[in-house]
């Protein structure tokens, strides 16, 4: 029986993000502006398909059960099918998502799902193509509606799209997103926007309160559900008429990170115990064979002990991040 990794505020901790490439092929205003540059952390090189399966055994060892993969953008690695079947080769892990800017899922989402995956979770921003290549930075709106199409015909039963919701840019596009998710069965995530170290003068500039999405999707009839276990930080919101949810996020609540369910590994092997957290403990030296499971599972379970209750953004700390791109949102 696996242990479970819980830190000092009674959290428990089963879900990882493991990010598998810095690279990003998008310039989405809120996180890669200039578009990815490679950094000397990278010299390296990211995870390998081994590294991978060494750290996600040490983790389900010690209670995790859900993987996603994120970047960057994780489904530019040639071997990512060869990295998701890896991942489910571990029967502990009974969830396998990816987080995606969509651009290779019309092509290859069949076999990411033939290979293991479970979730997908894509980010759209605009349903207007124009403003999509706006703010992604690439005119590939009509390629990445025809990848959330593709993941329905190759057996995904519910999509998640993710949408920064930014004042005087698409804050308008709420009630066509409405309309969209009507009939179709998509978690429409509703985020707000996050201060990053590049994006203050955008956040100074777009940023919406989260309560004041809540009291628009409240005034439009939607209900506030239970929170479930799998919600994470999201706040689900059903409405009768609609096939599709909303999962409202909002990093800036004071109680976001009390439902805090999940760590995050980078692309370079370092552990951060939160998104807006410190440097990140070093797990690297630990992942090239497989004879140091056991002092790479101490590692993790000693790292923990140092999670704080909270990253303070209610109370105006911007967090350090430079960008979410290096630990996948
Ligand atoms: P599920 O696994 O389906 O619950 O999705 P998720 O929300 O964890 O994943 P996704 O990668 O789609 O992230 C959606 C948004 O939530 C992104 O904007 C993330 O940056 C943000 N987010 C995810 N986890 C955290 C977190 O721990 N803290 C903060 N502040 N934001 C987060
Ligand atoms: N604020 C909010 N969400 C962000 N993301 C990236 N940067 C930010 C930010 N500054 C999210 C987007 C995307 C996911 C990968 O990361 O929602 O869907
Ligand atoms: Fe790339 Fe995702 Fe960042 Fe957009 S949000 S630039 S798709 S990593």
């Amino acid at each position: 029986m696996a242990s479970q990794l819980t830190d000092a505020f009674a959290r428990r901790f089963y879900y990882l993000r493991l990010s598998i490439t810095d690279v990003c092929n998008f310039r989405c205003t809120y996180c890669l502006p200039d578009g990815y540059r490679p950094s000397g952390v990278s010299n390296k090189g990211f995870l390998t398909v081994d590294e991978v399966r060494r750290v996600t055994r040490a983790f389900s060892a010690l209670g995790t059960e859900k993987v996603r993969l994120t970047g960057g953008e994780p489904t530019l690695r040639r071997d990512f099918t060869d990295i998701i079947a890896t991942v489910r080769e571990n029967p502990a892990i009974r969830q396998i998502a990816v987080t995606t800017n969509g651009y290779r899922m019309a092509r290859d989402v069949a076999s990411w799902r033939d290979a293991g995956l479970t979730n997908i979770n894509v980010s759209l921003d605009s349903l207007d193509a124009r403003q999509f290549h706006a703010i992604t930075g690439q005119d590939k709106f009509h390629q990445v509606m025809g990848g959330i199409d593709a993941a329905f015909d190759a057996g995904f039963s519910r999509v998640k799209v993710n949408t920064v919701l930014m004042r005087d840019v698409n804050h308008h596009q709420l009630d066509t997103f409405l309309a969209w998710i009507k009939p179709r069965r998509i978690q429409l995530r509703v985020i707000e926007l996050m201060e990053t170290g590049e994006g203050s003068e955008l956040f100074r500039k777009h940023h919406i309160s989260g309560m004041v999405l809540r009291d628009e999707l409240l005034k439009r009839g939607w209900l506030h559900q239970l929170r479930q276990r799998s919600d994470g930080p999201a706040q689900v919101f059903c409405h009768p008429d609609y096939e599709g949810e909303i999962g409202l996020i909002m990093p800036y609540e004071k109680d976001f990170c009390a439902s805090c369910n999940r760590l995050r590994v980078s692309s370079i092997g370092k552990l951060h115990l939160c998104l807006f957290g410190e440097g990140g403990v070093e797990l690297r030296d630990l992942l090239a064979d497989d004879h140091q499971q056991a002092a790479l599972e101490s590692r993790i379970a000693a790292a923990l002990t140092h999670k704080k209750q909270t990253h303070f953004l209610h109370q105006g700390n911007t967090g350090i991040t430079q960008n979410l791109s290096y630990i996948g949102g």
